[in-house]
């Protein structure tokens, strides 16, 4: 009877009690942030349309900064915050600069053999290093070269089109894929584009398509929605492109034609390679600790197509719509430009420093349409925000369009006010101040942001100074929409069209 009492009383004050806390502090550890309802199993799956930049900053001002999705078995965290930007992509970047890959993902970069999808190690560090120092690095004089001379290319372009109408966005893409395809290829080979061009089209569908076994597991080998046929046909055809221009480079390698000034990516990246497989090692002579295979060198020219082209290219068709809405502004960069340039030579990369109202409305532009608007990230381990758990694995979307209009940091956000940037102390895109982050910031930040000002701003700097622009049909300018579509990239969803009339008192080209 005693001994019954003796364990009643154990169980009461110290079992239960105990049992208790344990779960009391296990069910706080699990805490989720807010976020919508889900159904069982498939949780927020069927919001899945709704998950573009927009639709998410929907959600945060209902929820918060820190929102939390569920979809099939995946958590998915969406920051929309200056605040929780810095926490995942500063405070604790070590454990957020992971990447999610989806299955067409994943087999569209040969098992995620490139750097933008590779996961945060020592292989993503030394290819990150090879890209700084040998692909876009300032000393890189080619890429900087290809960049003057496609921008030379469109300016031809324009002036024949002298009182047409001219689709800014067509041509602003064409440059961009001129200059980037120069620069990975070299100019030799501009006469495969149109087909490499249906190529990473095909790609880019494939890689923003949504793929129901990327969150239902076990569902890969059933594969519902057939796309294994399509990523096996793009990647082929990948292959047989790249392939042939790998094996041309290679043989001028061996037979030491490649001048000086005449070298391209494909060139630097074959410094590393092996016929064997990609092997990493400590140590600090990038030549020895790294060796390419094949399959890397692809895949990291399909990063540079990818990342290079739509998003430089967006951004001057965004900068060119603002300013066409915006007629005093526009007005203010051109007598800028007459003032520091005049008008009887074209702009030059010694005028830009001094070219400061220029520069505050690529800023603005970037602000308001940063060309990659969601960050996507994924934890290598359990985290905590804001005392809110967030599970290994979990796929973390950075709302940088979001963020970069947050009402708390910026007055008037959704308005396009260049001289907002005229103030001293104004925050800077490169990467600390984390209420403007068009490159992201932290260690998955753009590798390209220098190569990419430099042509967005000469581009710009170029079809601003050589020409005047007048809006087709008698269109006002508040007539010029800012409707966006959602893909990788958030280009406008109209093609902007306007009519160039020369402004120089020079000849143009
Ligand atoms: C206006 C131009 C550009 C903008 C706004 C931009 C923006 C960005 C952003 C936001 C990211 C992701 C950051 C993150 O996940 O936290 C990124 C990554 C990247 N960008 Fe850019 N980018 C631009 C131009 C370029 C150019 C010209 C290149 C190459 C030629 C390039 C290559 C890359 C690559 C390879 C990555 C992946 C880096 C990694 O995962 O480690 N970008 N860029």
């Amino acid at each position: 009877m005693e001994t019954n009492a003796t364990t009643a009383m154990t169980i009461l004050f110290f079992i239960l009690p105990l049992l208790s806390f344990f779960i009391l502090s296990s069910f706080k550890r699990k805490r989720f942030p807010p976020g919508p309802k889900g159904w069982p199993i498939i949780g927020n799956l069927l919001m899945m349309d709704t998950l573009t930049h927009r639709g998410l900053a929907k959600l945060a001002a209902r929820y918060g900064g820190l929102v939390h999705l569920r979809m099939g078995f995946l958590h998915m965290f969406t920051v929309s915050t200056p605040d929780m930007a810095r926490e995942v992509l500063q405070i604790q970047d070590n454990i957020f600069a992971n990447r999610p890959a989806t299955m067409n993902i994943s087999y569209l970069t040969y098992d995620r053999a490139d750097m933008a999808f590779a996961n945060y190690g020592p292989f993503w560090r030394q290819m990150r290093k090879i890209s700084v120092m040998k692909l876009f690095s300032r000393k890189r004089a080619e890429s900087w070269d290809s960049v003057r001379e496609e921008v030379d290319d469109m300016v031809k372009i324009v002036v024949s089109n002298t009182g047409c109408s001219v689709n800014i966005g067509e041509l602003v893409f064409g440059l961009t894929r001129n200059i980037i395809y120069r620069a990975a290829f070299g100019s030799l080979s501009h006469e495969g584009q149109d087909e490499f061009i249906k190529i990473l089209q095909e790609f880019s569908k494939l890689f923003g398509a949504f793929n129901i076994c990327d969150f239902v597991p076990g569902l890969t080998w059933a594969d519902p929605q057939g796309f294994m046929g399509r990523l096996v046909k793009a990647r082929a055809s990948l292959d047989g492109f790249i392939d042939s221009i790998i094996d041309e480079h290679i043989e001028k390698k061996k037979s030491c034609k490649i001048d000086e000034g005449n070298s391209d990516m494909v060139y630097e990246l074959l410094d590393f390679y092996s016929e064997d497989k990609a092997t990493v090692s400590v140590s600090e002579d990038l030549n020895t600790s790294l060796k390419l295979t094949r399959d890397n060198i692809k895949a990291i020219i399909m990063d540079v197509m990818f990342g290079g082209t739509e998003t430089v290219a967006s951004a001057i068709e965004w900068a060119m719509s603002e300013l066409m809405r915006s007629p005093e502004d526009l007005k203010k960069v051109q007598q800028e430009l007459n003032n520091v340039v005049g008008l009887h030579r074209r702009v030059e990369e010694s005028d830009f420093d001094k070219l400061t109202f220029l520069k505050c409305c690529i800023k603005e532009t970037l602000r308001l349409h940063p060309p990659i608007p969601l960050l996507l990230h994924e934890t290598a381990q359990d985290a905590e925000i804001a005392g809110y758990h967030i599970p290994a694995r979990s796929r973390v979307i950075i709302n940088s369009w979001a963020v970069n209009r947050d009402p708390n940091s910026w007055a008037d956000p959704d308005t396009f006010k260049p001289s907002r940037f005229l103030k001293e102390g104004m925050p800077d895109f490169k990467g600390s101040n984390f209420e403007f982050i068009p490159f992201g910031s932290g260690r998955r930040s753009c590798p390209g942001m220098q190569l990419g000002l430099y042509a967005l701003e000469i581009a710009v700097a170029h079809l601003l100074h050589c020409f005047s622009w007048e809006l087709p049909d008698g269109m006002k300018p508040s007539e010029v929409d800012t409707d966006d579509v959602f893909g990788l990239t958030a280009p406008r969803a109209t093609r902007l069209v306007a009519v160039p009339t020369p402004r120089l008192l020079c000849p143009i080209c």
